[in-house]
């Protein structure tokens, strides 16, 4: 077993940790210096497949002010957005664009140069800055990961996966304990900062826009440290993902389309919003995809399609090319045809409790981005907000550790030496093909904890995520990355059930068939680990 001491380990690189390394090196004191640990390669995230854009209300957008983007912002949450929280990012936004602009970041501009702004569902003006036309994730990765690998003060591990975080009796968390899939040896890295940048959990969905490395990771690791999360049954589902028969890991077409105006129509090519919401197509997410969901349960379809014929040819090559070229590929020329499109999950509310500054509750243990649940988008994300919220908190956690004494830990106790022989100790099992088990998963989740949910059948599909849990038996080590992705993907998942089974209401992307009704007093739900049990924490 290796050791090594750092004085910050950040763990992911998403737009969140990318960020959050590079704003650390500039700003703290490092006497150890910095970690940044991924999974896959540096530039597989999330975040390189973000489509629509990043919010950015910036001073040189005169149609657009903090007040309004605050006012969509809390509208689209459904009750559950934290002011103070929605406010600051908000307000925050113009300062850390123009900071990643330093960086190398571009966005898409006009002939005079200025930067573009575009419309997406909920928002009240044209406020969303993009890049490569609709590759706006790629970019900034790109961008990102160059500066990351130049600076020498910021060491990389690639395929290496953290899988238990070093927790001492006093409930500090002190390193991580990583897993190289490549080598297949562990390490056990010891740090005063540990940041959690994961990202989210599509893939616990059969049909998700994620790519395969969503699965939720973070949140599995907080949970068995004891940290406290946050509004677990919050799952968004986007409306239009491309609907091809066999492909369950689905492209996005992104909301971006409809902003230009496409209209979504049923298999007769009738227009269907209006029965809906008065906004049509440009209203908020989750009431979109549940208008798509139940045209497709009335006509017994797979699909409704997405009429984009009014947009421009030329436009759509210039404003949407890769959406063009993948819809090319699959025979659609999206300026002739209608594009088949149906709801896929797309993003996790829930998270990590913290606040701005990504602390936990958990010293020692940040989080940020799509891992954490700052209060933001409370029970429904407004579009282009995730990326916004990752820039703003890693650059705030940066700010935070800017005095702190980042020496790495001189001691460890019995408690971080028995979870590092949990690991270590000899294990009497053989490798799992793990790829039946975590589809069964992704079926469970998505026909019992989708887009409507009610108690019977929440149940139902909480007693077969039981049943698959037992097929498995592996609590701590595990003998690949996918074997340590589904031990993850079945603790948040269980997670997601009981949250949703608690919650006794409808609100924004929650929506119960037995509960259709808001219930104005209700408020975040909160869960952590007490004594080895699931606790719902008031
Ligand atoms: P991610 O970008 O997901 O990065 C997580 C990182 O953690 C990855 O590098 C992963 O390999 C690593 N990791 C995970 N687990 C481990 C582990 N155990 N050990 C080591 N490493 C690990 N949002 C917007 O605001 N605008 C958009 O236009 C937009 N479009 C989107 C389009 C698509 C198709 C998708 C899927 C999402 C989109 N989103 C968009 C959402 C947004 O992209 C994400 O919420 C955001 O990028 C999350 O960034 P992140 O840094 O938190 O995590
Ligand atoms: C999209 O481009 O539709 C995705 C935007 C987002 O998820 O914020």
């Amino acid at each position: 077993m290796k050791y090594s001491n750092y004085s910050t380990i950040v763990i992911g690189s998403g737009i969140a940790g990318l960020y959050a390394s590079l704003k650390i090196e500039q700003q703290a004191n490092l006497p150890d210096g910095i970690l940044l640990i991924t999974k896959s390669n540096l530039g597989e995230s999330n975040s390189n497949y973000a489509q629509g854009g990043m919010v950015g209300v910036m001073k040189e957008n005169k149609n657009d002010s903090t007040s309004s983007h605050i006012s969509d912002t809390i509208k689209a949450g459904a009750g559950l957005s934290e002011f103070n929280t929605v406010k600051f990012i908000s307000e925050h936004s113009d300062k850390v664009i123009k900071d990643l602009l330093n960086f190398g970041v571009e966005f898409d501009r006009n002939e005079k140069g200025e930067l573009t702004f575009t419309l997406e569902a909920a928002h009240s003006v044209n406020r969303v800055l993009h890049s490569g036309g609709d590759a706006t994730g790629r970019m900034i990765e790109k961008a990102l990961c160059k500066k990351v690998a130049e600076n020498k003060n910021i060491d990389i591990y690639e395929q290496t996966v953290a899988v238990d975080l070093l927790v001492n009796s006093k409930s500090e968390c002190k390193g991580v304990l990583v897993f190289n899939d490549i080598t297949k040896e562990y390490e056990t890295i010891y740090s005063p900062v540990v940041i959690l940048a994961t990202g989210g959990i599509g893939q616990l969905y059969k049909y998700t826009t994620n790519p395969i490395g969503a699965t939720g990771d973070g949140l599995a690791l907080a949970y068995n440290a004891g940290a406290l999360l946050q509004d677990m049954e919050f799952v968004q589902f986007h409306p239009t993902a491309l609907a091809i028969d066999g492909d369950e890991n689905r492209f996005l077409i992104s909301e971006a389309v409809r902003g230009e105006g496409a209209k979504l129509v049923d298999a007769d090519g009738q227009e269907f919003m209006y029965k809906y919401d008065e906004r049509l197509e440009l209203a908020p997410r989750d009431v979109v995809t549940r208008a798509i969901y139940n045209e497709m349960q009335k006509h017994h379809t797979n699909c409704v399609y997405l009429n984009a014929t009014c947009i421009d040819a030329e436009k759509i090559k210039k404003r949407f090319p890769n959406i063009n070229k993948k819809c090319l590929d699959n025979g659609i020329d999206m300026a002739h045809d209608f594009i088949p499109v149906a709801p896929a999950a797309h993003y996790f509310m829930g998270g990590i409790k913290t606040g701005i500054t990504g602390k936990t509750s958990i010293s020692g243990l940040y989080a940020i981005g799509e891992v954490a649940s700052t209060g933001l988008h409370g029970g429904n994300r407004l579009a282009s907000n995730s990326l916004l919220e990752c820039v703003v908190c890693a650059y705030e956690v940066a700010e935070s550790l800017k005095n702190e004494a980042l020496n790495a830990p001189k001691q460890i106790d019995n408690e971080i030496k028995t979870t590092i022989e949990n690991y270590t100790a000899d294990c009497d099992f053989d490798i799992e093909d793990v790829i039946p088990l975590k589809k069964e998963l992704q079926d469970i989740m998505w026909n019992y904890f989708g887009i409507l949910r009610c108690e019977k059948s929440m149940l139902d599909g909480l007693e077969k995520l039981n049943t698959l849990s037992s097929k498995f038996n592996r609590e701590f080590a595990c003998l690949s990355r996918e074997e340590y992705e589904f031990r993850n993907m079945l603790i948040v998942s269980k997670l997601i059930a009981e949250c949703a089974l608690q919650r006794q209401e409808s609100r924004g992307a929650h929506c119960r068939t037995d509960f259709p009704q808001t219930n104005e007093e209700s408020v975040h739900s909160h869960v952590s680990k007490k004594e080895g049990e699931l606790c719902f924490v008031k």
